[in-house]
């Protein structure tokens, strides 16, 4: 749509300010939101785009600053206010309940009612027909804790649509999405704008977000610092406005000759506990010290449940892992890591972090073992490494005692890197680690790794993007229905590591 009505501008941030103590998390912004467009958010980490984000879906007030909503100055009093207006938020970090069946998550605390009470069966059809628009097979009644991260993310995603919001914002909806869910979430946005619904994209995938967008907007450190049509911009632009100049996609770490085998995989075998398919077919794998090997697949491939296995979450159905030539067989994941041997989980939300502990005390959570061992309470030695971990991570907080809700996104996702960096391992795995991470950040934990590495770290990286691989790896494996399907050098050219994925290769622009 072309005309001027289509084009005019919803809702409009006029000189936002947002503090936090002494964080001033956003500096006096303005950002417009138009009529049936997709509008992306760029910025780092702690950049403050979720933060704009929730002023704008009533979650939170600026600290001065005005909303306008079709030319009139509001105020949302809550998110359900917002809602009311039309303002509809789906959130970075998912916000759904575990222990409550899709359905339930989708209309709670708007539950839909009939003469005799809550109407299940109508909000059994109407979940069910969100989950068939978003072509994801989910049985209403299914316990949200019993779906995979992606699918999760699909309910909020449902939850947001069911509302028939006129402005929807997505904070980083594709996080944890396959690529053909991502597709179909496209699909949907397009239905949406075509029917005048205003969107509100974040995304660390830099890429995709250009696929969808019609206005980008860069913030940093809390102020606007570019605005352009889609058609004016490509990657390289966000980039610069991002983090400026100095971009560098990094290359695996060299000038050395790796050691010994210290991680050993034969014959792994990983179980399906409903269908009692393989997930993991008869994988064997040796990773050497200071050798860095990329896991690259589609989602399903097996890769998650490789890792989960080799680290002690999941039992191996057969074959069998050692570490420096000991198998670890029985040995539980504490006991695992005690032997060096760490795993950065996919899902910092469930696994990674303790949403009641502060920055320090979850930097320090898995190497707390060796400390209580000793005997010995050593806060001055405690408080160095999670200082340490700060610097070297380049966690963006104001210091090891805030607490873990306080930090963006990305940064909570980097407190799950330095606590596992923190125990010293010889082996570390990391499975999809840089997601929500920022493109600055990203290179900054490759560089890490890259050092630990030259000092003999055995690193395993599994991810989804292809320009991970070749920015990292020194030999890249490709998993495919459980298998490896192919193995690389660090030279190969991207499309030849898609191929062997069983992805069709997409002519996408990439950064030269
Ligand atoms: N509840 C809070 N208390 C204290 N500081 C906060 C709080 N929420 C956000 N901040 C701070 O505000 C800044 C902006 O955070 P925000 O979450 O908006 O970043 P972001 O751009 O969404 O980053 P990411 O890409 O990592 O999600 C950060 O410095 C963050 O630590
Ligand atoms: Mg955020």
């Amino acid at each position: 749509m072309s005309d001027a009505t289509a084009d005019s501008v919803v809702l409009e941030a006029r000189d936002i300010v947002k503090t936090y103590g002494a964080t001033r998390a956003l500096k006096g912004v303005n950002f417009a939101i138009h009529r049936g467009k997709v509008t992306t958010l760029f910025g780092e980490n702690g950049a403050g785009k979720s933060t704009l984000m929730k002023i704008l879906s009533g979650v939170t007030t600026p600290t001065s600053g005005e909303i306008v909503l079709d030319g009139a100055p509001v105020v949302f009093s809550s998110t359900v206010d917002a809602r009311d207006r039309g303002v509809s938020i789906i959130h970075q970090e998912l916000s759904l309940a575990p222990n409550m069946s899709v359905r339930d998550n989708i209309f709670l605390g708007r539950e839909i009612r009939n003469a005799t009470g809550v109407d299940y069966a109508e909000e059994t059809r109407q979940t069910a027909a969100l989950m068939r628009e978003l072509e994801e097979e989910i049985d209403p009644s299914t316990l949200v804790e019993e779906l995979r991260l992606g699918q999760q993310q699909i309910v909020e995603i449902a939850r947001a649509l069911s509302v028939n919001a006129r402005i929807l914002i997505m904070d980083e909806p594709t996080s944890a999405l396959s690529a053909s869910e991502v597709e179909v979430l496209f699909k949907v946005i397009r239905d949406l704008t075509s029917r005048g619904v205003s969107i509100v994209y974040i995304s660390h995938h830099l890429e995709e977000a250009l696929q969808i967008t019609d206005y980008a907007v860069v913030l940093r450190d809390g102020a606007m610092t570019a605005n352009a049509e889609r058609s004016e911009i490509d990657l390289e632009w966000i980039v610069r406005h991002m983090v400026g100049d100095h971009y560098d996609r990094g290359s695996p770490p060299g000038g050395y000759e790796f050691g010994d085998v210290v991680l050993s995989v034969s014959g792994a075998c990983v179980e399906d506990k409903n269908k009692g398919a393989l997930l993991v077919d008869n994988l064997s794998l040796d990773v050497r010290a200071g050798e860095i090997v990329c896991i690259y697949g589609l989602m399903g491939a097996g890769r998650t449940e490789l890792l989960e296995a080799v680290a002690g979450r999941v039992k191996l159905a057969g074959g069998d892992v050692k570490l420096e030539g000991r198998s670890l067989d029985g040995l539980s994941i504490a006991a695992r890591i005690e032997r060096g041997l760490v795993l950065v989980p996919e899902d910092r939300q469930r696994d990674g972090l303790v949403q009641t502990m502060s920055v320090g005390e979850n930097l320090t959570l898995a190497s707390i073992g060796s400390f209580v061992r000793r005997m010995l309470t050593q806060p001055a030695r405690e408080k160095q490494i999670v200082q340490d971990q700060i610097r070297d991570v380049h966690i963006k907080t104001a210091g090891g005692r805030a607490a873990i809700g306080s930090l963006s996104g990305g940064n909570q996702q980097k407190v799950v890197i330095g606590k596992m960096l923190a125990t010293g391992p010889r082996v570390i795995l990391l499975d999809e680690p840089s997601r929500g991470i920022d493109i600055g950040a990203k290179a900054e934990v490759f560089r890490l790794l890259g050092e630990k590495a030259s000092q003999g770290l055995a690193v395993v990286y599994s991810t989804s993007e292809v320009q991970e691989c070749l920015s990292i790896a020194h030999r890249i494996i490709v998993m495919s229905k459980g298998r490896i399907s192919a193995e690389f050098g660090p030279d190969v050219p991207k499309e030849d590591i898609m191929a062997a994925s069983g992805e069709a290769v997409a002519h996408d622009a990439a950064i030269h």
